[in-house]
C-alpha cells in the first residue's frame, strides 16, 4: 500500500504539502468573514478613504472600513493598508507589547474558536507571510520588505 502510494506520488508529481487543503477566499475566508466581520465592515460601511475622513463618526456607529469583496479585503493585507489584517487579528504573539489586535476578539466566542479562525486567516495569507509591518517604517518597526510581500498568497 505504501509502495503504491509512493509510486502514485512519483507518477502524479504531487508533493506532500499540496495534500493539505488549500485555504481560499471563496471556500473558507468569505464565510468566516460574513459570520464574524460583515456586521461592521459590510455594504453599509464606508470605504477606507471616507472612513478616514470621518473616523470618529463611523467608530461611534460601530462601522469600520468596508471590506466586503475579495479586492477590498486584500487591500488590508498587501497595499495600501499593508498588514492591517495581521495587526488587528493577531493574538499578541507577534505584537510588541504582546497585546492582541483589537479585532482578535471578533474571531470567535471562545479562545479555541478564535485560535482556530486565526489559524485559518494566517494560512490563507500565506506561509511566513503573517507580518505586522506597515508600508512605511513607524518608530522602531521597519517597513515591510519585498521578500515579505512575495510570501503573500491570499488565494481567491
Ligand atoms: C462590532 C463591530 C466590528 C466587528 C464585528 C469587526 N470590526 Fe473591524 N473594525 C471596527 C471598527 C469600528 C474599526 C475602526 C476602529 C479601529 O480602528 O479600531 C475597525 C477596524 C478594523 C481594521 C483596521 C482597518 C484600518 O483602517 O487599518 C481591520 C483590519 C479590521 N477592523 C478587521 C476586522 C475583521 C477581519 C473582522 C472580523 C474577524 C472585524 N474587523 C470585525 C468594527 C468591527
Amino acid at each position: 500500500m505504501l509502495r503504491f502510494a509512493l509510486a502514485l506520488l512519483l507518477v502524479t508529481g504531487v508533493s506532500a504539502p499540496s495534500w493539505a487543503q488549500d485555504i481560499t477566499y471563496r471556500k473558507h475566508i468569505r464565510p468566516l468573514w460574513t459570520q464574524k466581520c460583515a456586521a461592521c465592515h459590510g455594504v453599509d460601511a464606508p470605504y477606507l478613504g471616507e472612513f478616514m475622513e470621518n473616523q470618529k463618526k463611523f467608530e461611534a456607529a460601530l462601522k469600520g472600513p468596508r471590506m466586503d469583496s475579495y479586492a477590498d479585503l486584500i487591500a488590508f493585507i498587501g497595499w495600501p493598508d499593508t498588514g492591517a489584517i495581521m495587526r488587528r487579528l493577531d493574538d499578541g504573539k507577534n505584537t510588541a507589547e504582546r497585546k492582541p489586535g483589537n479585532m482578535y476578539q471578533y474571531l470567535g466566542a471562545t479562545d479555541t474558536e478564535r485560535q482556530k479562525n486565526l489559524a485559518l486567516f494566517k494560512e490563507w495569507v500565506g506561509k511566513d507571510a503573517w507580518k505586522l509591518n506597515r508600508w512605511e517604517a513607524r518608530g522602531k518597526v521597519p517597513a515591510i520588505t519585498k521578500a515579505d510581500l512575495d510570501r503573500i498568497q491570499v488565494k481567491y
